[in-house]
């Protein structure tokens, strides 16, 4: 099956204090999970994923209160953000098919998702526009890691498993499938991430918002009043 073409050089060049502290703050976290990993990809992607999908959700919660309060238009970010959260939640239960995280990871994950999350939340009310500029780095990091995983494959160093169920369900992906199909619409997702949130984040910035890569096309996620239906 054809690579969704993405943009593997996208790169916004910190303008600003708030740049620099979003900036840091990401290759500050990129050497901790370097560091905590290494070259385990599977287990890289399973605990990552489980802190990516946090920052969509909280900004979908704070622009709802935002719009309510001020009863105005959100102007498409809620959906948006409501989406990212989504997809990124689908990455994880396709890596975890993949590798199953040890009991230290586990206890890592529940750690670091409540103190993510209270920081992400508390960056958010201060300052969103640092916040998605932060989430705009985070998928860079993503992109290149997915990259990595890649050469890992392609170099025989990982398996290429066939894909799971679930990925080839959620992206529409044929039944011969396999992992290095679906790490290649994954990275295609963290790209759309990218070029979102750094959207987001030169829209608050007063900025011109810049080009985005297409969302890899995918089944919606259907309530379950509709899937009783
Ligand atoms: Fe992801
Ligand atoms: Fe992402």
């Amino acid at each position: 099956m054809p690579a969704p073409f993405i943009d593997l050089g996208v790169h916004h060049k910190p303008r600003g204090f708030s740049d620099r502290v979003a900036f840091g703050f990401t290759k500050a976290l990129r050497w901790c999970a370097d560091t905590f990993f290494a070259e385990r990809y599977g287990h890289r992607a399973v605990v990552l994923e489980t802190v990516a999908a946090v920052p969509g959700m909280v900004g979908a919660t704070i622009n709802h209160l935002a719009c309510l309060r001020r009863m105005c238009d959100d102007k498409g970010w809620i959906k948006t953000l409501m989406d990212e959260a989504e997809n990124e939640r689908m990455h994880l239960m396709t890596f975890i098919e993949i590798s199953k995280p040890t009991l230290f990871e586990r206890a890592v994950i529940i750690g670091v998702q409540w103190v993510f999350y209270l920081f992400f939340f508390a960056l958010y009310l201060v300052s969103s526009k640092t916040a998605h500029r932060v989430v705009g780095y985070f998928e860079e990091e993503a992109v290149i890691s997915y990259t990595h995983y890649l050469t890992e494959i392609d170099e025989g160093r990982s398996d290429n498993v066939p894909a799971p169920e679930i990925a080839k369900k959620y992206w529409d992906l044929p039944d011969s499938a396999t992992l290095r199909d679906v790490v290649l619409v994954v990275r295609a997702d963290e790209a759309h991430h990218r070029d979102v949130n750094h959207g987001y984040a030169n829209e608050l910035a007063g900025l011109p918002v810049g080009t985005v890569a297409e969302c890899p096309p995918h089944v919606a996620l259907e309530p379950t009043w509709k899937q009783a239906a």
